[in-house]
């Protein structure tokens, strides 16, 4: 056989290798962990590309039907998700946007280039009060970016004033003559965006000082304070933490971390969205694994710096980047979501579950038209991507109670050089108290057997939904907008033992009656 057959015979037998035998799961009920925070499954939009204006904001003149400019469609799908809170307005823009830009009437308001992103005209029509009437549409907390790169701390308080003053002072004023007469609720505050590298280059140690400054200047209301957010590292950059939580942790609730998942890990070369091989689904899918352990570093620095664990973990941005869809602005980070990116949310959130004790918000990026969407829009239409249905299925996690879940005989999907295991679970007491279960076989080749126990005892029945496509790389687009949608799934006991088949390249949430 020429060498070059052999390998890749050698090479397909160990990406189909899987166990005859199932693997067994017990969830074990009567050990809860920590709640997992509903904001966990929080969302990112920042003023880049049509991620807000086009994807969002359509503009009170717009004949795609829209509330105060909001187009309907898009928040009404968004609202499903109950998105628990909403980062704004970047990302890299936060560092060049200037509040009083966006306040006032629309037409008088001054266009600015977006030199983060395209170097395209920022309108600002969308601005403070228009980023809250969203909030308040989606009932969503709000995490407000403020300007540490190009702002001043004068600016920044300002803003929070402006935002949250009750009294009779000239802020105040300026927000009631602008039409809102309340203050608003804030609940997150962030001082600065990757301060390491578009947020201003900075060392983590000239951040700290900076921080405290700005930290000292941001005041509101007492009962109206929102929680202050240091910007961190990313990947695994444990100088950002290991300085951040040491200098400044009275006066911070988190440190922002970040990762984004490139097939490749090429930032020239990212990798396809579509029409990609064998070897980028398995490195994509990698990435996760890699955050578990980087987090485990990263959280022994804060176990020491902060045993009472008063500072959490916000992982504000994450998902995956491909190379932009072509022919598109390639700074618009255009890139179309297949079920590769349903697995990979999948992953994510288990991963944040494992860690739900620190990691307290986690944002995708983004929400709409950017980088991993949940949504894309093309003027009047509107797709809901798979990464959109892995949200909603995982709704019952929100605020649930994580358990820890035992497996044993778990293969691992190995290809080239990767191998991960080809099952990922996380189990909880929602809520509601059902019991719930997210499985993911990340196998695009081999369905999964599984045996399910709660307790070391047998289950009854289990039923849920279950998301899976024909190929790695299905999408849903606008002439085929369900190609990737949840499909009822169940399975009951038989003989006293609950067996089921986890399809190959799914992912499957399940209620569990024991
Ligand atoms: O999400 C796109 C960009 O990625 C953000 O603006 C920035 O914070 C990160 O580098």
């Amino acid at each position: 056989m020429p060498m070059k057959h052999l390998f890749a015979t050698l090479a397909l037998a160990a990406a189909t290798a899987q166990a005859a035998e199932p693997v067994k799961i017990n969830i074990q009920a009567d050990q809860p962990g920590p709640v997992i925070a509903r904001q966990i499954y929080g969302q990112f939009g920042e003023h880049l590309g049509a991620g807000i204006y086009e994807g969002l904001w359509v503009g009170t003149d717009s004949k795609i039907p829209n509330v105060r400019g909001w187009r309907t469609d898009v928040v009404t799908a968004l609202k499903a998700l109950k998105v628990p809170v909403l980062r704004w307005p970047g990302g890299c823009f936060a560092d060049e946007y200037h509040w009083r830009d966006g306040i006032g009437p629309q037409a008088q308001r001054p266009p600015r280039v977006n030199t983060s992103w395209g170097g395209v005209i920022e309108p600002n029509s969308v601005g403070t009060h228009e980023f809250m009437d969203l909030a308040d549409q989606l009932g969503t907390e709000v995490y407000i970016n403020a300007n540490l790169g190009s702002g001043t701390v004068a600016e920044m308080a300002q803003w929070l004033e402006y935002l949250t003053a009750e009294g009779d002072t000239a802020l105040a004023r300026e927000r009631r003559a602008n039409g809102r007469d309340k203050p608003w609720r804030i609940q997150y505050w962030g001082i600065g965006n990757e301060s390491w590298g578009c947020g201003g280059h900075m060392k983590p140690s000239y951040y700290a000082d900076q921080y405290k400054q700005w930290a000292t200047f941001a005041k509101a209301p007492r009962g109206n304070r929102p929680k202050l957010v240091a910007s961190g590292g990313q990947e695994l950059e444990l100088h950002w933490t290991e300085t951040l939580s040491a200098e400044i942790k009275d006066r911070m609730a988190a440190i922002t971390h970040h990762q984004y998942s490139l097939p490749t890990r090429d930032w020239k070369k990212k990798g396809s969205a579509v029409n990609f091989p064998e070897s980028e689904w398995i490195s994509t899918l990698a990435v996760p694994q890699t955050i578990d352990g980087y987090l485990a570093k990263h959280r022994e620095i804060l176990d020491r710096n902060d045993p009472a664990k008063k500072v959490a973990i916000y992982f504000d941005e994450w998902g995956s980047w491909y190379d932009p869809e072509p022919g598109t602005d390639p700074g618009f980070l255009v890139q179309r979501n297949t079920l590769r990116d349903a697995v990979l949310s999948a992953l994510h959130f288990h991963v944040f579950h494992r860690h739900a004790d620190r990691v307290k918000m986690a944002n995708i990026a983004q929400m709409v038209n950017v980088l991993q969407a949940v949504v894309i829009t093309d003027k009047e239409r509107m797709v809901l991507t798979p990464t959109y249905h892995a949200f909603a299925m995982h709704l019952p996690f929100m605020d649930a109670t994580s358990l820890p879940v035992q497996l044993s005989g778990v293969p691992d999907y190995t290809l080239g050089k990767y191998s991960i295991p080809a099952l990922s679970a996380s189990a909880a007491k929602a809520a509601d108290g059902k019991l719930i279960l997210s499985l993911s076989n990340t196998n695009p080749n081999q369905p999964l057997p599984l045996q399910l126990a709660v307790g070391g005892k047998g289950v009854r029945a289990v039923s849920g939904q279950l998301l899976t496509a024909a190929t790695m790389d299905a999408q849903n687009w606008y002439d085929a907008p369900d190609r990737v949608k949840p499909q009822p799934f169940k399975a009951e006991a038989k003989g006293g033992v609950l067996a089921l088949n986890v399809p190959a390249k799914s992912v499957l949430v399940l209620e569990v009656q024991p």
